[in-house]
């Protein structure tokens, strides 16, 4: 993109302050920018000030999960239906590791902090000894592939490195990045994060098999025969991945999505929760549930709206191509935007200072003609790290690691 074709583009979204330094800056920098502003989608910054345009929920039903007593009863044949296709080489695992996990405030990965107490426990490092136990037990490498952002890439690979890939076959595993999108201020102004870079941040967890199907990793998951993806956040230090129990359920139950699921604590616990929308399944988030359907009750008098998500999904490959092409919402999130002051100092803000834009992985259930919520045991496999102290943060996560037996 020429100088006059940037100019041009920025004016049309009214970002010409992105240019404002362009002559002080050295050619590489100068060429570095250009090509920034015209790989950035500028057509979300509209959504600033105008936030009517995000869509609408349909209507919200029911969607009945499969709970812990159906599951024990079958659970043998669930196991072997799912070590089969771990053994066929048809299950692949992927890691969203692209966030920022601005909460938790480490300028690291959020994989690479350290929640040993007596030891180095780093949060990857849990990841793979949780992956290592279906290894162990199909006697099968599971494709592992990890989703990084601009942001962390580089020390992401490096700490695998280092760590020797904390024991997993190096061979297994695949790295892509996903993309980035503008960040910018109440008024749809983009920040600068310095004369020649606009603050971006991760566009979200939504676009994973995009940027999977963009770096031609897709075409590494063809290879390798693998049909089922199972989607999983980096917090999550208690998950189980590729679990051959809930592989089997849902292929069992010719579902294209599974969906783990808790029972939720509270009527207003702050999870998404597994619906139907306008007849198709989707997560209805917490903010979202009326009244009325925080005391709907199902048919044996539970309550209908009970199961909340945990970020680890199993997805067919077959139906994710076939929804590739299709719209995805787009959700604005205020956050604290790193950025260059009128001085040209870099101020990292206490406070949320603007808006970033995500598509999520749980729209992508919206997408799908089915979906099984399969319920799992809260204090066995749900321990998310998000903030350093409080509610789902380190504190709490080592307790849970501990009644677990898991040394820290
Ligand atoms: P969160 O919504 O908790 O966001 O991500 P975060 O960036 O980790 O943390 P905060 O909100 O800044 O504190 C849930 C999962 O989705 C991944 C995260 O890495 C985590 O595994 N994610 C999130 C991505 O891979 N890319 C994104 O753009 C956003």
């Amino acid at each position: 993109m020429t100088y006059e074709e940037a100019k041009k583009k920025l004016e049309k979204y009214g970002q010409e302050h992105v240019l404002k330094y362009y002559e002080e800056l050295n050619a590489g920098e100068q060429a570095e920018l250009l090509k920034q502003v015209e790989e950035t989608d500028m057509d979300v910054l509209s959504l600033c000030t105008s936030q009517d345009r995000l869509e609408k929920k349909g209507v919200i039903t029911p969607l009945a999960a499969m709970e812990l007593p159906e599951i024990e009863e079958k659970k043998e044949h669930y196991y072997q239906i799912g070590c089969q296709a771990i053994k066929e080489g048809k299950v692949g695992a992927v890691l969203l590791a692209g966030g920022m996990g601005t909460r938790l405030g480490s300028d690291d990965p959020k994989g690479m902090y350290n929640i040993g107490l007596t030891k180095d426990v780093f949060i990857f490092e849990r990841l793979i000894c949780n992956l290592m136990d279906v290894v162990n037990a199909t006697g099968s490498y599971i494709p592992l592939y990890i989703m990084t952002s601009d942001k962390n890439h580089e020390k992401t690979v490096a700490f695998f490195e280092e760590k020797k890939y904390f024991g997993y076959d190096k061979s297994f595993v695949i790295f892509f990045q996903q993309e980035m999108a503008p960040a910018a201020d109440y008024d749809g102004k983009i920040y600068m994060e310095s004369k020649y870079k606009m603050s971006t941040s991760p566009n979200g967890n939504g676009g994973w098999f995009a940027s999977m199907a963009r770096c031609g990793v897709l075409d590494k998951v063809h290879e390798q025969g693998v049909e089922w993806l199972n989607v999983f956040a980096v917090d999550n230090v208690l998950q189980r991945i590729a679990d051959p129990v809930f592989l089997g359920a849902v292929m069992e139950k010719q579902c294209v999505v599974g969906s783990k699921v808790v029972r939720k604590a509270a009527p207003d616990e702050k999870v998404g929760v597994m619906c139907l929308e306008d007849g198709k399944p989707s997560i209805v988030e917490y903010y979202e549930l009326t009244e009325e359907m925080m005391n709907a009750k199902d048919d044996k008098g539970d309550p209908a709206y009970n199961f909340g998500v945990i970020l680890n999904y199993l997805f067919q490959v077959e139906a994710l191509e076939a929804i590739m092409k299709k719209h995805m919402p787009l959700h604005i999130v205020e956050k604290k935007i790193p950025y260059m002051d009128e001085q040209c100092n870099l101020v990292k803000p206490e406070k949320p200072n603007g808006y970033k834009f995500e598509t999520l992985v749980l729209d992508m259930i919206h997408l799908m003609d089915s979906c099984l919520p399969f319920e799992v045991i809260r204090e066995k496999e749900f321990a998310p790290i998000k903030n350093k102290t409080g509610v789902d943060s380190v504190e709490t996560a080592r307790e849970l690691l501990k009644e677990n037996g898991v040394e820290l």
